[in-house]
């Protein structure tokens, strides 16, 4: 893309707003805050605290004709094999269809009966064992909609193989009165593996082990593998390959968080999302929210050359929503090179971080005002909250608007230079009437197609994850060496074995 003319004049155009201040251009411009926004279904996206103007926009919607968005998008919805170094769909759209493959219908039928089941059945609590996509999706979904919750029912979410981590989420539970769900597609995760081997243990040894299997289900595109570790095939449910782990939030995947909230509220969440696919799929770009906010993170990363992104949720409820984003984005953006096999010669993804507001403004926002980088920023508001508590909503919102407006405007004539903020620093604001699953599934789909979006400009692919590869092998065969299975590896740095050294003659 970088040597088209579309990129070119994306680049020079740039360079021609170098100086140019929010300041300016909001004062020449009394309309920009209503101009530069665009809304569907009761989501509203506020762009214009970004550094570009209309011709920008323009600019940007050319360049994603040049990339031939259209067409990915009718591909990436039609379920054809977008993901192509592993050759096969990524079709997350499909789990929300009003008409949904066979398939999709018969397994969201199981999940609702198996719910249903659990929610008026004999357990007091539900643990759900995944990590990465197995886990930060229905963790994050299942706090976001806590207003939604069947207060009966104690869902937890166990992630890190951190022993810690078995402890702290099991404390004060009653193994007979409780179910693991092992979440994972490849059944193979190390970390999800062992801690369902304990879990099973824990279990035994308070009911026997005959009894043990009865309090596991199962979610994974390997059944088999589940059978052998002795779940009931009627406690499996199935996803398939087409389904990435990032991307897996209405699939069973998500039955945690359908056991907390019930079929209809998760059905609502994959209305929401599917509001949106058909959305990216026809709206123009000017109009069109997760295109408009892909083409402006190809903006800021690539044509301002700033690394990072914050994305801060002001609401409590979102407080997982920057660790979700931080996976799906970071997972798929995360690459140096590009779909055909040839070096990235553009930046790619950005460094995604961020935590609720208002807490990160006694953290975190010293910086994001006057620190030496530019941090992007994108603020999720919401109009009414899931609580009666008024006057703290109204404070939260304000401290969202106060933020987005010193960032993009600051206070430059303070005598003091170090109170001084220069400002001219963008933020996008989203902000929706109320966290309910609608919007929820709303918020998810736009990322994901968001990140699709860059992806598709980038010529990346961002439905494989090869990156992670190596750091397991590295650790299966270190594991095998601290147990004494295998002998230490020659070829080792000396830096690593003297690590591997110290920690087996203190531990
Ligand atoms: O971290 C790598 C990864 O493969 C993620 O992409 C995935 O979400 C996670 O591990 C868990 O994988 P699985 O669901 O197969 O256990």
């Amino acid at each position: 893309m970088h040597d088209t003319g579309e990129w070119q004049a994306l680049s020079s155009h740039r360079q021609a707003l170098d100086e140019v201040h929010l300041r300016d251009l909001f004062d020449g411009d009394p309309l920009r805050g209503e101009r530069l926004a665009a809304e569907t279904d009761g989501l509203l996206l506020d762009y214009s605290k970004n550094r570009l103007t209309d011709e920008t926009v323009a600019l940007l919607s050319a360049l994603a004709d040049r990339a031939e968005l259209r067409g990915q998008i009718e591909a990436l919805l039609d379920g054809e094999p977008v993901n192509t170094t592993e050759d096969r769909p990524a079709w997350h759209a499909a789990l929300r269809r009003p008409d949904p493959p066979p398939e999709v219908g018969l397994e969201f039928d199981r999940m609702a009966a198996f719910a249903a089941e659990v929610r008026d059945g004999r357990w007091d609590a539900v643990v759900n064992i995944g990590i990465g996509g197995s886990d930060l999706g229905p963790a994050m979904a299942t706090a976001a909609l806590g207003a939604y919750a069947d207060p009966g029912l104690d869902v937890r979410f166990l992630s890190n193989v951190d022993g810690a981590h078995f402890g702290a989420v099991t404390r004060g539970l009653d193994p007979a009165r409780t179910l693991f769900i092992v979440v994972s597609k490849t059944f193979t995760t190390v970390e999800t593996l062992t801690n369902a081997r304990t879990a099973r243990a824990w279990v035994a040894d308070a009911v026997g082990p005959e009894q043990a299997g009865g309090h596991f289900a199962a979610v994974t595109a390997s059944p088999d593998k589940a059978h052998s570790f002795g779940i009931d095939a009627d406690a499996v449910f199935a996803m398939w390959d087409w389904v990435g782990g990032r991307y897996s939030l209405g699939s069973a995947v998500g039955l945690s968080l359908m056991i907390t909230v019930g079929p209809d509220a998760f059905a609502d969440m994959l209305a929401g999302m599917h509001q949106i696919d058909e959305h990216f799929r026809t709206a123009p770009w000017a109009e069109n929210l997760p295109a408009l906010l892909g083409l402006i993170g190809i903006w800021n990363r690539n044509f301002w050359g700033w690394p990072t992104l914050a994305v801060l949720p002001y609401a409590q409820e979102l407080a997982l929503f920057p660790a979700y984003i931080q996976q799906l984005d970071m997972e798929s953006s995360g690459k140096s090179v590009l779909a055909d096999g040839t070096p990235a010669v553009t930046a790619t993804g950005p460094v995604v971080w961020g935590q609720p507001g208002t807490n990160g403004q006694h953290a975190f926002h010293q910086l994001l005002h006057q620190g030496t980088d530019i941090v992007p920023v994108e603020f999720i508001g919401l109009c009414r909250p899931n609580h009666s508590h008024i006057e703290h909503h109204d404070l939260l919102m304000a401290n969202l608007f106060a933020q987005v407006e010193a960032l993009a405007f600051g206070a430059p004539d303070a005598g003091d230079p170090h109170q001084q903020f220069s400002g001219n620093r963008p933020s996008t604001v989203l902000l929706a009437d109320q966290l309910t699953p609608r919007t929820l599934g709303q918020l998810v789909a736009l990322y994901e197609h968001k990140v699709f979006t860059q992806a598709t400009v980038w010529g990346i692919n961002p439905f494989d994850q090869w990156g992670v590869e190596l750091g397991k092998t590295l650790a299966t065969d270190i594991a095998a060496e601290l147990t004494g299975a295998a002998h230490p590896n020659p070829a080792r740095d000396s830096s690593t074995q003297s690590l591997i050294n110290r920690y087996l003659s203190r531990r």
